[in-house]
């Protein structure tokens, strides 16, 4: 990446920075800056907007009942080209901002190779080598990066198919319905994986920070560059105090019903 690039995002985020704030308390780390959230939702909400005019478009039969919200059927025709360039350009910028972080590695390539014990959550930490993002998070994130390229180059000669050959306009079609479908599939999963699958993932993306739990457990490597701790033993150190803790409000409780049990003997005595 040339440095004028490079200088170029380090002063969008600084400014993006200065405009919002993130407030990162005890035993919190920040994830995401203001300026890659806003870039986030952007690209959400523009990916969302292509993909409802979209399906309109794909097939009228089916999803005429969408249509309305963008202002009926010439207008859907209409916007859908421009929400498909808006997200493309927003994501160039989350492109220039993410492409450091997402390069591929050999701790990636492991990582897809135990990609069931992933998904069926066998072990409750993920490997010591799982950095800032893991090898799942990268390949949707290149898959994006393809799609999005395949949707610009298709999408133009779709725009201005009276200047292209019919066949060009044929294969233009196959392709972009294959970049939507390989978007759409890798979206919902996206979502499954950034809510329910693992709660405290979300508010990476809305107050720009995540619990420390949530760092040592998904990206040990991350926590351990940002801390300077070993994920593993502080994990091991709050496994314990929960035992304890645990152990003590046990007690605790027994001493309660102990000590009710004698009352109601001393009131029966009585
Ligand atoms: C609308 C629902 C969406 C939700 C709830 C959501 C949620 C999230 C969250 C919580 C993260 C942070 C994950 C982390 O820090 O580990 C994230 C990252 C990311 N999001 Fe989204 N997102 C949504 C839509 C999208 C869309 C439409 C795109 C692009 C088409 C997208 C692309 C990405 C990428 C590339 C990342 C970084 C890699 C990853 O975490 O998978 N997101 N998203």
């Amino acid at each position: 990446m040339s440095s004028s690039v490079e200088r170029f995002d380090e002063r969008a985020r600084r400014e993006a920075d200065r405009v919002g704030e993130t407030v990162v308390r005890r035993g919190e780390l920040l994830r995401h800056p203001v300026y890659t959230r806003v870039l986030h939702w952007l690209v959400a909400i523009l990916f969302v907007l292509s993909l409802l005019s979209g399906f309109g478009l794909y097939s009228p039969w089916l999803f005429r009942w969408l249509t309305p919200l963008f202002g009926g059927g010439p207008m859907t025709r209409f916007l859908h080209p421009w929400f498909g360039l808006a997200f493309d350009i927003f994501f160039f910028f989350q492109f220039l901002n993410w492409f450091v972080p997402m390069k591929w590695t050999d701790a990636d390539r492991r990582w897809m190779r135990r990609i069931k014990e992933y998904t069926t959550n066998r072990e409750k930490l993920e490997p010591a080598d799982v950095g800032f993002f893991n090898g799942g998070q990268k390949l949707y994130f290149w898959a994006i990066v393809l799609s999005g390229a395949l949707f610009l180059v298709t999408g133009l000669l779709l725009w201005f198919d009276d200047a292209v050959p019919r066949w060009l306009v044929a294969v233009s079609y196959v392709v972009h319905d294959i970049a939507a479908l390989v978007m759409l599939g890798g979206f919902i999963i996206h979502i499954y994986e950034g809510t329910a699958a693992q709660p405290g993932t979300f508010r990476a993306m809305t107050d720009g920070t995540v619990s420390e739990e949530w760092a040592w457990t998904h990206h040990p490597a991350w926590y351990r560059d940002a801390t300077g701790r070993d994920p593993r033993e502080d994990y091991e150190r709050a496994s314990r105090r929960q035992i304890e803790r645990e152990r003590a409000v046990e007690a605790w409780e027994h001493e309660q019903d102990a000590r009710e049990r004698a009352e109601g003997t001393q009131k029966s005595e009585r």
